[in-house]
């Protein structure tokens, strides 16, 4: 088998086999297929897309580059869930321990990241002595025991999509359905996943910007899931403001303490049991989403979710006494109110500009060097539809250094304020189960 001559078939829109996908990817991960070929091949993909066979395929060969999870002696099925990114994103501190107060095995392997806050591993250090330094056996046996554990990036995991995304990133071919589909879905396979749960953001703090292009990307995901064996659902949600208030590492926590017990924002909330019933009912803890929505609600209402979080915390060698008491979180040394400069109705806070000023405060990361500062961040006062007066606050910042001008001039600029009244965007558009 030579590449050229797959480079060939799928510049002229055929469909590649099995043995094929795998032949390419092989030689891709060993370094005998050469970055100038897979470029030529991420181009051809880019334009002529590929079949649902292809994408399956491409999928299990990415699997097959490296180690996979084997997470077969923790009872039970084991669903993960995935977002796609967004501006203040809260929803898996709150759905782990929700969802494993209901009896769900959640085996998280998180990762830092880049972006406008920390990822998950980053936001849960806020809380003193919690850490992610356990091995495998003692991360199985957390699972078992409380059902929730969150271990650290370990093994080798996919590196043909390390390579190829590497690859995409300087030949203009990332923005390709069928490659993103692969790539994320090829790294949930390869943690361990059974079933799988998406959360596909759509709008201005989203990977996808618009409806149709983030509906497209949950189908392909779907589709992909459930042709490799994996249950596979995806719920297509807005991400055209921040999602809850907070945005900030230590502040996401303490948002994620209030939700678990039933007194979080809004729309955080009703993501997370709408994210939260589809897992539970995917585990079979439940016979339908209702039932499971109501054992979400009841474990609110109990204190048994904000519990599993403690356990949780205190198992791997956090405080866990924030829970009572979120002061105890690292807290900035100022607190500043952007104040309303007019009367009206909050008409757009446009995510990820937002992001970015968390980010200038400290919240995230540029770059893999840069240090994150736990205690900084944004709570907004208002979200869209909310009706302001001026000198009302509009968000507080909280931020270790005094000369906030950059910060505060970013946000009044994507904080729009009309005389009009605004309709509340709708939170959750689509849920996709095949
Ligand atoms: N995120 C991924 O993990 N892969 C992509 O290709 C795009 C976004
Ligand atoms: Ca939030």
């Amino acid at each position: 088998m030579r590449m050229v001559d797959l480079i060939e078939k799928k510049r002229d829109g055929f469909e590649l086999t099995t043995e094929e996908i795998q032949f390419m990817i092989k030689g891709f991960t060993d370094g005998s297929i050469p970055d100038y070929q897979m470029s030529a091949m991420a181009m051809a993909i880019f334009f002529k897309g590929m079949t649902e066979k292809e994408r399956a395929d491409l999928t299990m060969a990415m699997v097959e580059s490296g180690d996979q999870i084997d997470l077969s002696a923790i009872e039970g099925i084991k669903v993960d869930k995935h977002s796609t990114g967004g501006v203040g994103d809260t929803t898996t501190l709150v759905l782990g321990p929700l969802v494993a107060a209901v009896g769900v095995p959640v085996a998280k392997m998180s990762g830092r990241g880049l972006g406008h806050t920390g990822g998950t591993i980053d936001k849960l250090e806020s809380v003193k002595g919690f850490h992610v330094e356990i091995d495998n056996e003692e991360f199985i046996k957390l699972v078992n025991k409380n059902k929730i554990a969150v271990i650290g990036q370990t093994g080798n995991l996919t590196p043909a999509d390390k390579k190829l995304y590497a690859l995409r990133d300087v030949t203009a071919t990332v923005d390709s359905i069928p490659l993103i589909a692969s790539s994320i879905m090829s790294k949930k396979i390869a943690a361990g996943a059974d079933a799988i749960v998406l959360d596909v953001k759509t709008g201005a703090g989203a990977f996808m910007k618009t409806l149709e292009d983030s509906e497209a990307l949950a189908r392909a995901m779907v589709s992909i899931g459930n042709n490799v064996g994996r249950k596979t659902m995806a719920v297509i949600s807005d991400m055209s403001q921040p999602l809850g208030y907070a945005i900030g590492n230590a502040l996401e926590v303490e948002e994620a303490i209030e939700t678990l017990k039933g007194q979080g924002p809004e729309d955080l909330t009703e993501l997370c049991l709408t994210l939260g019933s589809h897992m539970v009912y995917l585990a079979n803890k439940a016979s339908s989403l209702e039932e499971a929505r109501s054992m979400l609600r009841e474990v609110m209402k109990n204190g048994e979710a904000l519990k599993k979080f403690k356990e949780f915390l205190e198992s791997q060698g956090g405080d866990g006494s924030v829970v009572d008491d979120p002061a105890k979180l690292p807290k900035a040394k100022y607190q500043f109110e952007l104040e309303a400069k007019e009367d009206g109705f909050v008409k757009e806070i446009v995510a990820d500009e937002i992001g970015t000023a968390a980010m200038l405060l400290g919240a995230g990361r540029a770059t893999k060097e840069s240090q994150i500062d736990l205690a900084v961040g944004l709570v907004l006062r208002k979200k869209i539809g909310d009706a302001v007066k001026k000198g009302e606050s509009l968000v507080t910042i909280h931020s270790n250094f005094e000369d906030i001008t950059e910060v505060k001039n970013m946000l009044y600029e994507n904080i729009v304020i009309s005389p009009e009244k605004t309709e509340k965007p709708t939170l959750i558009y689509k849920e996709i189960t095949k």
